[in-house]
């Protein structure tokens, strides 16, 4: 047992916190305030660092985090993350800066988003009644691959190339969480494909599926490409439970997957080292919002929901099966709901409505 499995085992868990930008120290409060409470009740200790790594750092310091960032972060439990982003500061500065160096660095291979359709929400499709399913994307390799270049830098044949890494370890991993994840639903996983039209990394990916898909007699498997599944999300987003995906094909289907279940405002998601060696980073799928920062509106469920999923990856299980009855009820009455649900309730009163809750 190491020391961390120790306190956790007691009860007690260190987290790492990164408020970053814009609304997401909004969020971040409002998720640290239903934390407090839920923990206080199931007799919890929760620990908590703040780290100020922001793009506002990377203006005043030059970087987003320092350069041991890293390292100062292996300690932790588990990592909770606002947003990351400003005006000024390109987004690829932000993202390679600070999000994907933790994802790769704690090989956070799963990136875990569940998409539910909650009373009291509009999705704006007319189908979308019943959805409740979780979309998981390869978090590590696939299309988003740093082996590539460039040549013939400004002459007119130039050219560019990107290689796509799909190997049996990466493959066979994702689907295999995948798998075990529809155990605990309905039984059932959907494989996002193309293997008709990319001949090479898709049928391997199916293959590899097919080959875990044996192990688990138990759980349904369809195939689907990807054209056909984007469609499916919009025509019938209930017949879903786990969806699995390529590191592309799951970034746009969990972003597609968060239009129809209403506002990007509730959608959590949690990068996930299954092995628990590393920690674990837990973050609502919306971004800074310039637009709302400031102004005490911002709708804090996304950054709530993911807490739980940090709190149930933790082995807290029943505390997080309480933040989500406290979310389901809050949405469910009109005075709280945000400005984004077509409510009027601030940041401020859906936080005290949730902790109330949880009393
Ligand atoms: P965004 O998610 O910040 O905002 C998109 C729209 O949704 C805006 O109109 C915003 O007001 C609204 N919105 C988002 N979250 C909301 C919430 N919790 N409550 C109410 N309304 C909400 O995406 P955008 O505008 O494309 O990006 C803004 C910045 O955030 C950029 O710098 C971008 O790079 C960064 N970003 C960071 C992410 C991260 O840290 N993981 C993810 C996405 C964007
Ligand atoms: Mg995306």
């Amino acid at each position: 047992m190491t020391e961390s499995d120790a306190l956790r085992a007691s009860g007690s868990s260190s987290i790492a916190v990164i408020p970053g930008d814009g609304i997401g120290t909004e969020v971040i409060a409002s998720a640290r305030a239903v934390l407090d409470a839920v923990a206080r009740k199931h007799a919890i200790t929760l620990s908590y660092t703040e780290f100020d790594w922001s793009c506002q750092r990377y203006a005043d310091e030059g970087a987003m985090m320092p350069d041991d960032g890293i390292e100062t972060l292996r300690g932790f439990d588990a990592i909770l993350l606002g947003a990351v982003g400003w005006p000024g500061v390109p987004d690829h500065v932000s993202l390679w800066g600070l999000l994907i160096p933790i994802r790769r660095a704690f090989r956070q291979y799963v990136n875990m988003r569940p998409i539910r359709v909650f009373d009291g929400v509009d999705s704006p499709l007319r189908t979308a009644h019943d959805v409740d399913f979780v979309v998981v994307r390869e978090n590590v390799e696939g299309e988003y691959s740093e082996i590539g270049g460039r040549l013939n830098r400004g002459f007119p044949d130039e050219m560019a190339v990107q290689e796509s890494v799909f190997t049996r370890n990466g493959v066979g991993r994702i689907a295999d969480f995948a798998f075990e994840l529809a155990r605990t639903r309905r039984g059932y996983v959907t494989s996002a494909t193309k293997s008709n039209g990319i001949v090479h990394t898709l049928p391997f990916w199916d293959e590899v599926v097919a080959e875990r898909a044996s192990h688990y007699p138990d759980v349904r498997l369809d195939s689907e490409h990807i054209d056909a599944l984007a469609a499916k999300f919009v025509l019938q987003p209930q017949r879903f439970d786990v969806v699995v995906g390529s590191n592309l094909f799951g970034d746009i289907l969990s972003d597609l997957a968060a239009a129809v279940a209403g506002s990007i405002g509730i959608a959590p998601s949690a990068n996930l080292d299954p092995s628990k060696q590393y920690p674990s980073m837990f973050e609502p799928v919306h971004g800074s919002a310039p637009d709302i920062a400031g102004q005490g509106i911002a709708n804090p469920i996304g950054a709530v929901w993911s807490a739980a999923l940090m709190l149930e990856h933790l082995g807290y299980a029943a505390a997080a099966g309480e933040v989500m009855a406290a979310v389901e009820s809050t949405l469910a009455a009109p005075e709280t709901r945000t400005g984004d649900l077509g409510g009027r309730a601030s940041t401020a009163v859906v936080t005290d409505a949730l902790v109330a809750r949880l009393q």
